[in-house]
């Protein structure tokens, strides 16, 4: 393989992980992944540990409400600031609505 083909496969691999990243971006299960959300409230909403709320089956505009709470840092030293800090309007939306998920399994 020449030096360029390699560079040309290289850069087409790179654009080809760009676009499969930015679909995930929109992707619930994704976005719970990345921000580490599932070490907590479980892949599925239910807690990993009585520490920790189930988020399974509650309501989507309540849930959104808690995380933009947590993002203002309206409460200081909650543990869910510094989770919530990062996240876009959007990603709020996307996050609240993949854990409202009724009927989860743990
Ligand atoms: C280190 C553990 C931990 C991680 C990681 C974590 N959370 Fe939390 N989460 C908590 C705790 C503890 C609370 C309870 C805080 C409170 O209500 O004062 C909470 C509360 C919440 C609530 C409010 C639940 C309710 O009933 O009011 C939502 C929504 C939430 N977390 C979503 C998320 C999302 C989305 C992520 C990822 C961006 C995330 N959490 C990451 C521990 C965590």
């Amino acid at each position: 393989m020449t030096r360029a083909t390699r560079s040309a496969l290289l850069a087409l691999s790179l654009v080809t992980a760009g676009a499969a990243y930015a679909k995930d971006e929109s992707d619930g299960e994704a976005l719970a992944w990345k921000y580490h959300c599932m070490t907590c409230h479980g892949r599925t909403g239910v807690a990993s540990s009585d520490h920790y709320p189930n988020l399974a089956g509650q309501n989507p505009v309540y849930l959104e409400g808690r995380l933009r709470y947590f993002r203002e840092g309206i409460e200081p030293g909650n543990r869910m600031n510094g989770h919530a800090a990062p996240l876009s309007d959007e990603q709020i939306r996307i996050l609240a609505t993949y854990f409202n998920r009724p009927n989860a399994e743990r």
